[in-house]
């Protein structure tokens, strides 16, 4: 069974979708930047060790991401997966971890990498908004797609609305992306893609705003 590796900054909705999900994997730590992170708390309610790796206590990104490597070594994990991790990694973290490390952002990328991406997306007019799962490369949100969900934006919507809506499906396919790793039917090749053995199902497509 695989050894996963959870990294948060927050409130931790993502990472608890990911420890109701009865995955096939162990998961082995939660690791916050912020010891006042609320995820902290739901992942000792279930039963994961938790530990505080603040970046307030090293000199620069390079000394916190090798204090974070070895914290995250300790644990042996096969999987790093950021759950809404506020820290920009620097490359020899990234290249670490390479086709071990994956990352949920709330926007259909590459469109809207960075943050704000709610508000950017009303403000631009898109009618059509999501979210995507990434294999982590040391550009910042642009590294290989694993999976995408999309929602449509609303007339009446405001940042809140559209970051709820989102919010939903990101708890959706982050599950459904960390069981694919965890069962090796998902994986990043060494020519950078993304590659799966799964069969593809077409489904359908979201128009928005709807055509009737
Ligand atoms: C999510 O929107 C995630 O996509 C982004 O940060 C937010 C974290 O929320 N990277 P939570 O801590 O998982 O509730």
């Amino acid at each position: 069974m695989k050894k996963v590796v959870i990294l948060i900054s927050g409130r931790g909705s993502n990472m608890q979708s990911l420890l109701e999900a009865k995955l096939p994997c162990e998961f082995v730590a939660v690791i916050s930047n912020k010891a006042d992170a609320g995820g902290l708390k739901i992942a000792q309610q279930h039963g994961i060790p938790t530990a505080v790796v603040s970046h307030r206590d090293h000199a620069d990104r390079a000394a916190f991401d090798m204090a974070l490597a070895e914290v995250i070594d300790s644990y042996q994990a096969d999987l790093v997966v950021l759950a809404g991790f506020m820290r920009i990694l620097t490359t020899p973290f990234v290249e670490r971890y390479r086709g071990k490390l994956i990352n949920i952002h709330p926007s259909l990328l590459p469109s809207f990498a960075g943050i704000n991406t709610h508000e950017r997306a009303l403000q631009e007019g898109v009618k059509i908004h999501g979210c995507t799962v990434h294999f982590v490369t040391p550009t910042l949100d642009s590294g290989p797609i694993i999976i995408q969900a999309a929602v449509p934006v609303l007339r009446d919507d405001t940042p809140a609305k559209l970051s709820a809506r989102v919010l939903r499906e990101e708890h959706r396919i982050f599950p459904q992306a960390v069981r694919w790793l965890c069962r090796e039917q998902v994986w990043l090749n060494s020519d950078g893609r993304v590659a799966t053995n799964r069969l593809e199902q077409p489904g359908a497509a979201l128009i928005s705003p709807g055509l009737s």
